[in-house]
């Protein structure tokens, strides 16, 4: 039974915005030894996520608000230090919301353990972890792609993007990728060979679509909302599927969030748009942790992760989820 020292980021202020450094507050609090049904935890990395920007904000939502003075919220991977639970041993490595935090013990309900023969832990953080069964599920259970199926993704080059639009590749879907800045798009081009990309901060993205996509969108996996969903639902063809994934566009002004003028589109076109996370799916994740971890593993998935070391760091890390300064799946290293 050891108690022993670590960092904490707790939450400073929960007012609108781009989070920036005024909103945590560091502490080095003593964590406890695990009591019964618990396990300690080293931290390794720690996943920064656009979902934290609603998670501080306090309304109303799939998930109670972190409250002001809390250990932020957060999903990390750990290594087991000490157990009091017979389903986990020293040494294992673990997934699951550990906070943002170097060490911590924590209730192992809730934790699923890694197998790091699967694939390296940053790509268990990102691909083949839950950005990774975000787009798997998001794409497969609610747009459904058909063979020859016109399929956009928004945030196209990003953690669940960029699996989203490979399993619409695989379903044998014509898929347009919309990312900002030519390094990504050219990644999805070059890389994920995508049937054509569209770059929203240098291309007026309705215009291309009409180029790219001169029938209409049979699919939609929506990750930004804002302009971009509205000018997507103006393109939606007969019994179109839209996911309503994420809207990091609107995260910053959640008081005041932008709506899709084209709503109306749905009913023309015997449209559905449905939101979800990965609460619906929580059963399933094996199945998509085997088929993706499958892929990876045959070459035929491939995910970028973009790392930053040091717990210091979290603040500005945070940030770049917001100004498009990540390349795949962002995290701190410890
Ligand atoms: N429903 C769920 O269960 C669930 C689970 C996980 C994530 N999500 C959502 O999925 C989306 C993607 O998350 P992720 O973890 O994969 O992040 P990510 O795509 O790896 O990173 C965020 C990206 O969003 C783009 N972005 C930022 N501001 C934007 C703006 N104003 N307009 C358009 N794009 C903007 C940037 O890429 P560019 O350089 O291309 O602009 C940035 O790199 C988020 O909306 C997130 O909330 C939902």
């Amino acid at each position: 039974m050891t108690t022993s020292s670590a960092t904490q980021i707790r939450l400073a202020k929960n007012t609108p915005g781009i989070p920036d450094a005024s909103f945590w507050n560091f502490t080095h609090d003593p964590v406890e030894a695990p009591k019964e049904g618990e396990v300690k935890i080293k931290l390794h990395y720690i996943s920064i996520d656009p979902a934290m920007r609603g998670w501080m904000t306090p309304i109303r939502s799939y998930m109670p608000p972190v409250q002001i003075g809390e250990v932020m919220r957060a999903f990390g991977i750990g290594e087991v230090i000490e157990s009091k639970n017979n389903q986990f041993a020293v040494g294992d490595f673990v997934h699951g919301f550990t906070g943002v935090q170097t060490e911590a013990s924590l209730d192992a309900t809730f934790l699923r353990k890694l197998n790091l023969d699967d694939a390296p832990l940053d790509v268990q953080m990102g691909g083949l972890g839950w950005p990774g069964f975000t787009g798997y599920f998001g794409m497969t259970d609610i747009c459904n792609p058909q063979p020859g199926d016109v399929v956009v993704v928004s945030g196209a080059s990003g953690a669940v993007g960029e699996v989203a639009c490979q399993v619409a590749k695989y379903a044998g879907a014509y898929v347009i990728g919309i990312a900002g800045g030519e390094k990504k798009c050219a990644y999805l081009r070059d890389e994920l060979n995508l049937n054509a990309v569209i770059d929203y901060k240098n291309d007026d993205v309705k215009a291309k679509l009409k180029e790219v996509a001169p029938k209409g969108v049979d699919v939609y996996f929506d990750n930004v909302g804002g302009d971009t969903l509205n000018t997507v639902l103006g393109m939606i063809r007969y019994k179109a599927r839209i996911a309503v994934c994420g809207a990091i566009s609107q995260y910053a002004n959640m008081d005041k969030p932008q709506g899709p003028g084209n709503y109306m589109k749905l009913i023309s076109s015997s449209g559905t748009m449905r939101g979800f996370t990965m609460k619906d799916y929580l059963m399933q994740i094996p199945e998509a942790s085997q088929q993706l971890a499958t892929w990876y593993n045959e070459g035929q998935l491939k995910v970028q992760t973009h790392v930053v070391d040091g717990i210091e760091n979290f603040a500005d890390t945070l940030q770049m989820l917001f100004h498009g300064k990540n390349f795949g799946k962002l995290m701190v290293k410890l």
